[in-house]
């Protein structure tokens, strides 16, 4: 996806977003790292008034869902009675954000909602409802605009695909 592309679609997310909630407050939760610069774009193309916090989740080492969740780092707002909208940047086994909403469901919210630039939905290992999504995605893995590998690429501003060469001495 280039970058055109991609804002193009961050522009459209924050459109509907903003028509949806028609006014209403709305706070980010950003999953770090890999929503950051989504959530940096996309909340300069919401017109509601929005506050913002991060929360770090993590299930992943290498190009491998571990399928082990923990929160790193935990939320500093006092989120009940209010509308969240969880940003990520992309959704695979769902586990992450499955987790995550639960996690917030006990904080009393008005409601919460899920918006994902990517959704790897051929690998869901878990069903979880996306109220906003960007662009659907293959079982590929994929790099830049807050991706990482390895906590390599994030800053590329168009997002591509991985492809691991081979260890040249691997001959079978
Ligand atoms: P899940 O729990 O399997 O849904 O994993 C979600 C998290 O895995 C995302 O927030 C990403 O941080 C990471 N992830 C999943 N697929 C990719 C990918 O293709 N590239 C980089 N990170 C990924
Ligand atoms: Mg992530």
């Amino acid at each position: 996806m280039t970058r055109d592309q991609i804002q193009k679609k961050v522009r459209e997310l924050g459109a509907r977003i903003s028509t949806d909630y028609d006014g209403e407050e709305i706070v980010l939760i950003c999953n770090l790292k890999g929503a950051f610069i989504f959530l940096a774009d996309l909340c300069r193309y919401v017109t509601a008034p929005i506050s913002m916090d991060f929360i770090a989740i993590t299930s992943y080492k290498g190009t491998e869902s571990s399928g082990d969740v923990r929160i790193i780092k935990d939320l500093k707002m006092d989120v009940s009675g209010k509308n969240l909208l969880i940003v990520e940047d992309i959704i695979d086994t769902g586990l992450t954000v499955d987790y995550l909403i639960n996690y917030l469901k006990l904080h009393n919210p008005r409601s919460i909602k899920v918006c994902t630039l990517l959704d790897k939905r051929c690998m869901r290992k878990i069903d979880v409802a996306i109220d906003y999504m960007g662009f659907e995605v293959g079982d590929k893995f994929l790099i830049g605009y807050g991706l990482d590998y390895n906590e390599r690429y994030r800053e590329m501003d168009s997002i591509a695909e991985l492809i691991v060469e081979r260890d040249k001495g691997d001959k079978q």
